[in-house]
């Protein structure tokens, strides 16, 4: 933090009465903070921000959800989207971004997964810290969430995360430690559940030691929404203001705290001179930048339409069914509940309204317009076309914060038409719309084709329809592991408690509707990728998998070693196909022999590469001397123990390339 700021901000705060100060420390109207009007400290206009800019009242573009940007393994793209996000809530005179989400996929099931960025903290690192930068340069703060160990919406208010420390800092904390150190969000926001026994907005461990005193913050947490419970616990534990107004800390509650001694001024005064100075950099960020004029922009639904374009992944593609070739009396039939409309986005906070949206059957008939396109599923129609696409999943109701959802989609209205398609046409291509992985073990191998779409936003159809008639070559990779079974998931034995039920209870939306239950996540450091290595089983589609229309080869693997005990990863990767296309080269590493149980591997570093037909590029991964250490829970500290590690450069965590090896002293 800047000095100018802190001595204003010590400055305004000295000048304050008590009453001003016991007002600021919460909202109010829902999405502003107070300031303080005698002094001319202005007041903060919030937004949810996951896929866009969401308030009903501003026309703004829906974005694709974060998980389709997670799927891009694009570290630009993930800079122009919250380059672009940002000028959204500029225009519109919103200072702080409520997002991006950045809790770790652990469960197929979670109701939010489609605001976050996958199973993997490496990549879910890179990604946040690039949309931090982009975002907070056009003057607005970023506000990443939901800390911590928000891995599931099943009755959230009421669920403890049990997680040892190793895997804390390993897997859950790794993308929140990124945020601060190196993408300098200027705000957090707590979880609703409890980590270990303590709700998230009181866990002075999380939000003091951790945060400030160990990761060095000086921003601003803020709560989630009615996420306090105990006023005095989470006035001692960190949080500095109360959203969206003050239902735990009304100024009277605080007043009666203070006289009773059960929370100190010096607190108050700390939480105070944060929202200052909040509020003073904020001001100074925006200082002599003209404001984006309003209204939706055509580069931004750009940056939207190329986030779908590289985030859509190919899963399956017998017999190179894709692309299809659009010619005069191609007959091809749109059906399936996602066809038209097709769902924008998963629901609750997340929901930017999006005006005009584009479906798959739209999409299709404007990208291969001299196709013959039909709705119909009947069986003798079906049977005749030259292929069905078929377009199944989640929708805005289903698939949500506040509640987690079925692994399987719904039997009668999409498992069902897919089996229709499949028994009239060979040639059946499923789009699946969702926010994670779903069931698909159960119809796959009797698909053509099959394409994961994620929730594309206004205009994502649009790629989808291009990808499948050859207008774009495929370059999204999965963020998640699917499995053939949840069952066979990392975290599926220590999920819901027993008797828990997806569906049929009400959800909790910021209020617990049951008891406090743990989630004990037993399985540790193993999850995603990490837990099918060590199962031994087989997932469906790896973590990091994706198909192209061109074929890609490796060669020349070097690991040399590099500067603060890292090393450079490089290699070269040629397309080896007749059409341009892009891959995405994955670094992962695995420690030879080490002293704890570490995973066989982990994803470490990655490169997006766009390469002509026939062209080559060497590639260079820079890792951290991090990349190669775990968590020592005995010394409180990242250890890296001197010896030999494989280094393994692949397409997917299945299929590794290069094999190589380093070995590092102490
Ligand atoms: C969500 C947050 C969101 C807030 C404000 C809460 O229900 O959990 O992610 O930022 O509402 O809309």
């Amino acid at each position: 933090m800047d000095t100018n700021i802190r001595q204003e901000a010590r400055r305004l705060l000295a000048a304050m009465t008590l009453d001003e100060k016991l007002d600021l420390v919460h909202g109010v109207d829902f999405m502003w903070t107070r300031g303080v009007p005698r002094l001319g400290v202005r007041k903060l206009r919030m937004a949810d921000a996951s896929m866009g800019l969401r308030d009903d009242a501003i026309p703004a573009t829906a974005f694709p959800a974060s998980i389709a940007l997670a799927a891009t393994w694009d570290r630009d793209l993930a800079a122009a989207y919250g380059q672009a996000v940002a000028e959204e809530f500029r225009a519109a005179g919103v200072d702080v971004l409520l997002g991006p989400g950045v809790n770790l996929y652990r469960t197929a099931c979670c109701g939010r997964n489609f605001e976050y960025l996958g199973e993997d903290p490496c990549l879910a690192s890179q990604l946040v810290v690039a949309y931090i930068r982009a975002a907070q340069a056009e003057g607005v703060s970023t506000t990443v969430k939901h800390f911590a160990c928000n891995n599931s919406d099943w009755h959230r208010c009421a669920s403890n995360s049990v997680v040892d420390e190793r895997t804390l800092r390993e897997v859950y904390l790794p993308a929140f430690e990124a945020a601060v150190k190196e993408g300098g969000t200027r705000a957090l926001m707590n979880s609703y559940n409890l980590v270990n026994g303590e709700y998230a907005a009181e866990n002075r461990w999380l939000l003091h030691q951790l945060l400030r005193e160990e990761w060095g913050f000086d921003g601003l947490v803020v709560s989630d929404w009615n996420s306090i419970r105990d006023a005095g616990k989470a006035f001692r534990s960190g949080l500095d203001l109360e959203m969206p107004g003050g239902q735990q800390w009304t100024p009277a509650a605080l007043r009666a705290l203070l006289d009773g001694g059960q929370v100190s001024a010096e607190e108050l005064d700390r939480k105070v001179f944060q929202i200052l100075a909040w509020t003073l950099e904020i001001q100074q960020m925006q200082a002599g930048r003209t404001r984006p004029p309003r209204g939706k922009c055509a580069a931004h639904a750009e940056v939207a339409l190329q986030t779908a374009r590289d985030g859509i992944v190919l899963l399956r593609n017998r017999d190179q069914l894709l692309p299809l070739k659009s010619a005069p009396g191609l007959r091809i039939h749109v059906v399936g509940p996602a066809a038209h409309p097709t769902p924008t986005s998963g629901g609750g906070a997340a929901k930017v309204q999006a005006v005009d949206p584009v479906s798959i059957l739209g999409a299709v008939c404007a990208v291969a317009p001299e196709a013959r396109i039909s709705r119909s599923d009947r069986a003798e129609e079906l049977a005749k076309a030259d292929a069905v696409i078929v377009c199944v999943g989640y929708d805005a109701e289903r698939e949500r914060e506040g509640l987690d959802r079925p692994w399987e989609m719904h039997w009668l209205r999409d498992v069902n038409i897919i089996r229709h398609c499949q028994n009239h046409n060979r040639n059946t291509i499923v789009v699946v719309v969702a926010g994670g992985g779903v069931e698909m073990a159960s119809w796959i191998d009797k698909t053509g084709a099959v394409l994961h779409a994620w929730y594309p936003g206004e205009n994502g159809c649009r790629a989808i329809a291009e990808i499948l008639f050859g207008k774009v070559n495929p370059s999204g990779r999965l963020p998640i592991t699917i499995e053939n079974s949840l069952a066979d998931g990392a975290a599926a034995a220590n999920y819901l408690p027993p008797g828990g039920q997806l569906y049929g209870e009400p959800p909790d939306y910021d209020w617990p509707s049951r008891a406090v239950f743990d989630v004990k996540y037993e399985e540790g450091v193993f999850v995603g990728h990490r837990h099918f290595d060590r199962s031994g089983k087989a997932p469906l589609f790896p973590f990091g998998f994706g198909l192209s229309y061109t074929t890609f080869a490796y060669s020349g693997l070097r690991v040399r070693l590099a500067a603060a005990g890292g090393a450079d990863v490089i290699f070269r990767v040629r397309n080896t196909g007749s059409v341009a296309g892009a891959d995405v080269a994955q670094v992962y590493v695995g420690d030879v022999k080490a002293s704890v149980p570490r995973p066989v591997k982990e994803l470490k570093g990655f490169a997006k590469i766009r390469l002509a037909p026939g062209e080559e590029k060497e590639v260079t991964v820079t890792l951290d001397r991090r990349a190669f250490a775990f968590y020592d829970v005995t010394r409180h500290d990242w250890v890296v123990e001197p010896g030999e590690f494989r280094i393994m450069v692949g397409t997917n965590a299945r299929d590794i390339h290069l094999d190589g090896r380093v070995t590092l002293q102490n």
